[in-house]
């Protein structure tokens, strides 16, 4: 029998290689402008251009879509992706993991890698949540949470993640919440300062301008202000929020033995640790409201993969460049603590003392996150690669460029850590 962190982070014998990677621009707003085929085929062109793939050399299409059947009446989404995409004929899936769908779909991709039915595999994630009221948006989401015991009663994912963010409130600062609420803003303000320099994010804009803007220089004023900053979720108010995103992200990944004879080959990244694992989706049958157990055992099963010690020296020390799940700012702070980036009872310090910034210990969210690049819930894992990617490829913009990259760290999350996948890359 296979032990617990082999299950959730097998080997990886073929040495799979990121290719090429594409990401459209991430957009929200009330007018739909976008169809699904639009968004595919912008960020699969991109990947595929990256990669010097041909559709020819495509062995296997996965499609990560999550909210489509419920939103647009669209399900059986991989065939008309396949079609739009010119893929015809060769094997598709479509699959669905709430927020961690465009990971989970890696993570699918590298099975058939290793089986070796597939050689050469286009993952593809869409998600389109304009054009409908924020209250039905939120209604959607909540089909990624459990539809038996929690949404019956109320549970939203900003109210979910609100508890999350008063039980680590509480037991590091001992419910010192004005504190704590001042904590989780400087994580909003950190990814806001990092999107600026993101020209595909939804809101490439530092809170500091939009304060301005607004006529208010203090940017703390701004955020203290609930005409600026209301509470959506309490603890949680509007700039601790992921917004609803339209956008794709894709990747084109090959098994080392084939990978070489592609033009992307040069600028690869190979995926040396995948790791996929599962947790409670009632948080009532959750062990902690201060940990995603499920994220825990992901970070735990790569670091094992690639003989890294669980130790938060030791991973700081090789993972130089890291995108977290932050839908919510309380999220980032589950995050750092699940991926042992620091002690656990260090998480909330850390963001306040910058040490997850540009310049940091250990950059988190280059991108912006989910909080300012967008969170187009299926595209987001693959998202999170692309950024990986060009940072990888020193492609990003000098301000957030991170230097002397060894290893660069994926996490992205499912619903309330339902499901969660760390995925760790290393250039080729
Ligand atoms: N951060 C910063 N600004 C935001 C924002 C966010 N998360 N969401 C919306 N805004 C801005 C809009 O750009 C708009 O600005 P404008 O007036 O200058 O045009 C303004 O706030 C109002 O936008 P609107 O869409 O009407 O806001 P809303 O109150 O209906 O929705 C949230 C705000 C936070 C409730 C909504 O974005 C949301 O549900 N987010 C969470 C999504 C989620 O749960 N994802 C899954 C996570 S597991």
């Amino acid at each position: 029998m296979k032990s617990e962190l082999d299950r959730v982070a097998p080997p990886l014998a073929r040495e799979p290689i990121i290719l090429g990677a594409g990401q459209t621009a991430f957009m929200g707003g009330k007018v739909r402008t976008k169809t699904l085929r639009d968004l595919a085929g912008e960020a699969a062109a991109e990947a595929m251009e990256a990669a010097g793939a041909k559709a020819e050399d495509i062995d296997l299409l996965i499609v990560p879509q999550a909210m489509g059947g419920i939103i647009l009446n669209q399900a059986n989404t991989s065939p008309l992706i396949a079609e739009h995409l010119g893929l015809v004929g060769i094997p598709s899936i479509r699959l669905e993991n709430a927020c961690a769908s465009g990971s989970v779909g890696l993570h699918t991709a590298l099975t058939a890698i290793e089986a070796g039915w597939a050689d050469t595999v286009l993952v593809v994630g869409i998600e389109i949540m304009s054009g409908i009221s924020t209250a039905m948006v939120q209604k959607v989401l909540s089909a990624g949470g459990d539809a038996t015991y929690e949404v019956p009663v109320g549970a939203t994912f900003p109210g979910l993640y609100a508890m999350f963010g008063t039980r680590i409130i509480h037991e590091q600062l001992g419910g010192d919440f004005k504190q704590g609420m001042e904590d989780l803003a400087y994580i909003a303000l950190k990814n806001h300062h990092n999107a600026q320099y993101n020209k595909k994010a939804q809101f490439p804009f530092t809170i500091e301008s939009l304060a301005q803007k607004r006529g208010v220089d203090d940017v703390w004023e701004f955020l203290n202000n609930p005409e600026f900053n209301p509470i959506i979720s309490w603890p949680l108010r509007l700039f601790d929020c992921s917004p609803t995103t339209d956008g794709g992200a894709a990747c084109v990944i090959s098994a080392k033995d084939t990978a070489a004879s592609y033009s992307g080959f040069a600028h690869g990244a190979q995926i040396i640790a995948s790791a996929q694992s599962t947790g409670n989706m009632p948080q009532s049958l959750a062990p902690t409201l201060s940990s995603l157990p499920a994220a825990r055992l992901a970070a735990r099963a790569a670091y094992n993969r690639i003989g890294l010690a669980d130790d938060p020296e030791a991973i700081r020390k090789r993972v130089s460049v890291v995108e977290v799940h932050d839908c919510f700012t309380s999220a980032e702070v589950l995050a750092i603590g699940d991926l042992n980036l620091f002690p656990r009872d260090e998480t909330l310090a850390a963001a306040r003392e910058g040490r997850t910034a540009i310049g940091g210990e250990i950059p988190v969210n280059t991108s912006g996150g989910l909080k300012a690049k967008g969170h187009p819930i299926a595209a987001t894992g693959l998202a999170q690669i692309y950024t990986l990617f060009e940072q990888l490829n020193h492609e990003v913009a000098p301000e957030v460029q991170v230097n002397d990259i060894d290893l660069a760290l994926a996490h992205n999350v499912g619903g309330t850590g339902g499901c969660a996948c760390v995925n760790i890359l290393q250039k080729v």
